[in-house]
């Protein structure tokens, strides 16, 4: 990216007031946040594809293993107001007595400087105060579960300075939050090695179930390890001691304490806080580091805090770190005259989506841990552009979570393989659309023949038979008009009590089915199964037939009716009158005439779109339902209770996009995009996608929550991609069908494609927006269709230009 758009970039973090509490820095790659009061924490989600840490801008947060709910390393209380909780960094001068910590949290001492820059898979805390510069910079190795601090120390005065420096964390070795902490707590043991200088913990009881053993009867399968490069003058594993008796995380009582009573073992409240000295000398620097690791054993815990804690093997792993993402994120890259849009897409939303979503599955506002069946499914192809490989195993690993009757688990938990079963009736289709997905993408028909185990039967049989059960048990589970139950929800997990009795019909779910029919008839045709894709079109054919004579509503489509027959999403409800997921999927699965398809996209103009997005239903319910299920009974204007959910709000945009209305792509696109958006209003961080923005009826309209842990940052990466750009695998070919919003003038896209590379610039002379393609030419030859053909040479980079009216 240039200077002028970076340029651009950061004066959109300024407009707005936006550039009260930060901004993009290093071309985007970074954001610098310069007042840590911000709205509301402002994290970053750091990870390996098996640990990680989520740190905010205050310093609080929390690191796991494998799995962000049951192996939870360290402590954490959720407290977004006060975000006082986590793993901190103490200073102390040996001289004046002066204490501070080396991020805001928790002793929020008075600084002269301060930034917290979050980067992708680092942040660093930069303070200033005290004549010490300290800059504090948290990651995770690439490979290996260590969390890694680098921390430089310079003095800029004249004279030498003696510091003590004490990090201090509480060991939670188990599952979090404990409802039942002081149990919990009971079976922790922890230790200090004093020859290595490093501290151990585990937990003698983990809450999971035990198969074999019974009810809370396993130890928790990791042990933890903490150490720095530094040599440890004291060391104690006590909180008590710590803190002090009804002590204060703000003013710790044993950094004004001689001596630190040890207590480590098994009858403490178990912490580690370790305290050692170190000389900056003046107008010097000093390099510190402390590595936080996991083992399935002591030995393998300690070894790994030895070989990684000096900051000389740290800084190499670091610069590995940075190299690696953009590498990762490397293969997919656009170039738009939004230079925000580009920094999201280029480089955060997909960030967002493999380091929180699909690798850490956690947030601040979430911990969850556990894989949801529809969720890293459709994260997933955010791989497709990047390294497909990767959603092929997701989806074979989902394969494996699916029952024998072709039903799935809602979600599960990897480690425990605990899972949840409900009567929810869309997850198992999912399955059916990323496989297609996958298909289009890489034409790797082999998948369909990779064989895989169901959770109650142990004889592997092929992808596509799993996906043959899910659709028959759809089938199965459709009332006598031919519409699918809703279940105990679809996509919408809040319409958790529509269809309980299975009698309850689902427009939408109807929808997607179409959709996936047409997919699977196709994949049925190119496999030489002419019974299966027959029997599938007619399916498809009765589905659009009751879907239209069903579920029209006279200006849009209902979105669902309960089981004792009341509509959802009609003309006839006080709440809940209409829905923007029936409506957009109508448009995007061509399940209805054009007329009927042009009137969903004015019902959702003027009934749902809002400034700041279209809203997932409206007017919001205003009570508690019981036959409707618990979106009733969020606040109004909360959540999927008539906000903006923004997953589904990516929809829309395609929708939009593929009846060419242009100035509604513009104004979504400009709706949803975090960056530059006023912070006393929006709250939320401007550099990854809330999973929510408040709509009109919640006095904090316009107010973004649960960022990170959200799906649509890789719905709007393959939205702005595949429908606004409109570079987008289908079976024909690679179909280049752009919308570009008014005042695009010029855009491209980079991407890979069935093996080959393309490198597609788009021009519009006029600049109105929406215009078609007029002439469309791969390596300068003109290209007689809307597709490019599958490429014969895989390696090759093609040149694709697109001129647009
Ligand atoms: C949450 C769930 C997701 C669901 C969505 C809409 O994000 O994780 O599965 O589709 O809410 O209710």
């Amino acid at each position: 990216m240039g200077t002028e758009q970076e340029e651009a970039l950061e004066g959109k973090g300024r407009g707005a007031a936006g550039g009260r509490y930060g901004r993009f820095v290093e071309d985007g790659r970074a954001f610098a946040i310069t007042d840590p009061r911000t709205p509301r924490p402002w994290v970053n989600v750091i990870s390996n594809p098996s640990f990680g840490l989520v740190v905010s801008q205050a310093g609080g947060g929390f690191t796991w293993v494998e799995n962000s709910q049951l192996a939870v390393i360290t402590r954490w209380e959720q407290d977004l107001i006060r975000d006082r909780s986590g793993k901190f960094l103490y200073l102390r001068d040996g001289d004046s007595g002066a204490e501070w910590s080396a991020a805001p949290a928790p002793v929020w001492a008075p600084w002269e400087e301060f930034e917290c820059r979050h980067g992708l898979g680092y942040t660093t805390f930069t303070m200033h105060l005290h004549g010490i510069r300290s800059r504090w910079t948290l990651f995770v190795h690439p490979g290996e579960p260590v969390e890694l601090w680098l921390v430089e120390l310079a003095n800029s005065g004249e004279r030498e300075r003696t510091l003590e420096l004490m990090p201090y964390l509480e060991w939670n070795c188990g599952v979090a939050p404990s409802p039942r902490r002081e149990f919990t707590k009971l079976f922790i043991e922890n230790d200090f090695d004093t020859q290595r200088g490093i501290a151990v913990a585990t937990s003698h009881m983990w809450e999971v179930p035990s198969e074999r053993w019974g009810h809370w009867n396993t130890s928790f399968p990791f042990v933890a390890a903490f150490g720095g490069s530094l040599p440890v003058t004291q060391a104690t594993g006590d909180k008590e001691v710590f803190l002090g008796r009804y002590g204060d995380l703000a003013r710790p009582a044993a950094l004004r304490r001689e001596s630190w009573p040890a207590r480590f073992g098994r009858h403490g409240d178990p912490v580690v806080a370790l305290r050692s000295r170190v000389v900056v000398p003046a107008r010097g620097a000093v390099t510190v580091g402390f590595a936080l690791a996991v083992g399935r054993t002591r030995e393998e815990a300690e070894a790994r805090v030895a070989a990684w804690r000096s900051p000389e093997v740290m800084r190499p792993v670091l610069a590995e770190v940075g190299r690696g993402w953009l590498e990762r994120l490397q293969p997919v890259q656009v170039a738009t005259p939004e230079a925000s849009l580009d920094t999201l897409v280029n480089l955060w939303l997909p960030y967002q989506t493999i380091s929180a979503r699909l690798w850490g599955r956690c947030g601040y506002y979430q911990q969850s841990g556990a894989f949801g069946f529809r969720d890293q499914l459709q994260d997933s192809q955010l791989w497709l552009g990047l390294d497909p490989p990767r959603c092929k195993a997701q989806i074979l690993l989902h394969a494996a979570h699916q029952f024998a009757d072709g039903s799935v688990y809602h979600w599960w938990h990897p480690l425990s393989e605990q899972g949840h079963v409900t009567r929810m009736s869309d997850d198992l289709l999912w399955l059916a659309y990323v496989t297609a997905s996958y298909l289009r993408e890489t034409r790797d028909f082999s998948i369909l023949d990779e064989a895989v185990p169901f959770l109650d039967d142990p004889h592997p049989a092929p992808l596509a038979e799993h996906v043959r059960r899910a659709f028959a048990r759809v089938r199965r589970r459709s009332s006598p008009r031919g519409l699918p139950f809703i279940g105990a929800g679809d996509w919408n997990d809040g319409l958790s009590a529509v269809g309980l009795e299975e009698r309850g019909e689902s427009v939408w779910l109807a929808q997607f089915l179409a959709g996936l029919l047409a997919d699977w008839a196709e994949i049925a045709r190119r496999t030489g199964d002419e019974a299966t894709g027959r029997d599938y079109r007619a399916w498809r054919e009765a589905l659009v037939t009751a879907i239209n004579a069903h579920a029209w509503d006279g200006e849009w489509f209902v979105r669902a009716w309960r089981d004792d027959g009341q509509p959802l999403g009609s003309r006839t409800c006080e709440r809940g009158t209409i829905y923007l997921n029936a409506q957009s999927w109508a448009v995007l699965n061509d399940v209805t005439s054009p007329e009927r398809a042009a009137a969903c996209l004015a019902a959702v103009k003027k009934h749902l779109v809002t400034e700041v997005g279209a809203l997932l239903l409206t007017p919001a319910y205003d009570r508690p339902v019981r036959e409707i299920g618990y979106i009733t009974r969020y606040a109004p204007g909360m959540r999927e209770n008539g906000g903006v959910y923004t997953h589904a709000a990516t929809w829309a945009i395609a929708a939009a996009a593929k009846l060419r209305d242009a100035e509604l792509v513009g104004r979504l696109l400009a709706a949803i995009n975090p960056v530059g958006k006023d912070p006393e209003q929006y709250w939320a961080e401007p550099y990854v996608l809330p999973g929510n923005v408040d709509g009109p009826e919640s006095p904090h309209f316009g107010r973004g929550g649960w960022t990170w842990y959200t799906g649509s940052a890789a719905w709007l990466h393959r939205v702005v991609t595949q429908w606004v750009l409109g570079v987008r695998p289908e079976w024909e070919g690679l179909r280049i069908d752009p919308c570009l919003p008014p005042g695009w003038r010029r855009a491209s896209l980079v991407r890979p494609w069935c093996g080959a590379v393309y490198r597609v610039d788009m021009e519009s002379a006029t600049g109105v927006g929406g215009g078609a393609v007029e002439a469309l030419l791969l390596d300068g030859e003109p290209v007689g269709s809307p597709w490019l053909p599958v490429p014969d040479r895989p390696g090759a980079t093609h040149r694709v230009q697109v001129r647009l009216g």
